[in-house]
């Protein structure tokens, strides 16, 4: 693919991917009782809105648009996600949003990267940034999992966890 295609389609992706994010994160703080993790990940939540709303811009930019048919496959996802984070405990919440981050800053070094050799430099600094959030939420749910009596079980199988 050429690269200016590569990165309208990684944005794209991201943003609809953002909005499966912020509302999984809407339905994990309300699931939880501790005051700092429900300040925590509201906060996280509104950095993921930020992230698309930024997405959007970036798109109209390039003169690009989303993805109706995956902006409605991931607000279902991200529906589907904030309703189970209800269900499901305190552990399995924790576990995956750190595992799901591990591979979102990926994508944002990926778009970072074909942003410079379009000598777009504005953009890739920005996706720059990106990706460190996204490194910063992973340490956060790293943080969270650590010593946790289940996740050695849960880290054999889905290969993320501290130390990984
Ligand atoms: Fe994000
Ligand atoms: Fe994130």
């Amino acid at each position: 693919m050429e690269p200016r295609s590569a990165l309208e389609s990684i944005l794209r992706r991201a943003y609809s991917g953002e909005l499966t994010a912020a509302l999984a994160y809407h339905g994990h703080w309300r699931s939880l009782r501790d005051a700092q993790e429900i300040a925590d990940i509201s906060q996280i939540e509104a950095e993921e809105w930020h992230h698309r709303f930024r997405l959007g811009v970036m798109l109209r930019e390039l003169d690009a648009r989303p993805d109706p048919i995956l902006e409605v496959r991931m607000a279902l996802l991200g529906t589907i996600i904030c309703l189970g984070c209800l269900m499901v405990g305190w552990f399995i919440p924790m576990y995956f949003a750190g595992r799901l981050e591990s591979q979102n800053d990926r994508e944002y070094e990926e778009a970072a990267a074909l942003a410079e050799g379009l000598g777009l430099g504005a953009l890739r600094d920005e996706l720059k940034a990106f990706a460190q959030l996204e490194r910063d939420h992973e340490a956060y749910f790293l943080g969270k999992v650590a010593g946790h009596p289940a996740l050695p079980y849960w880290k054999r199988w889905f290969g993320w966890g501290p130390g990984a």
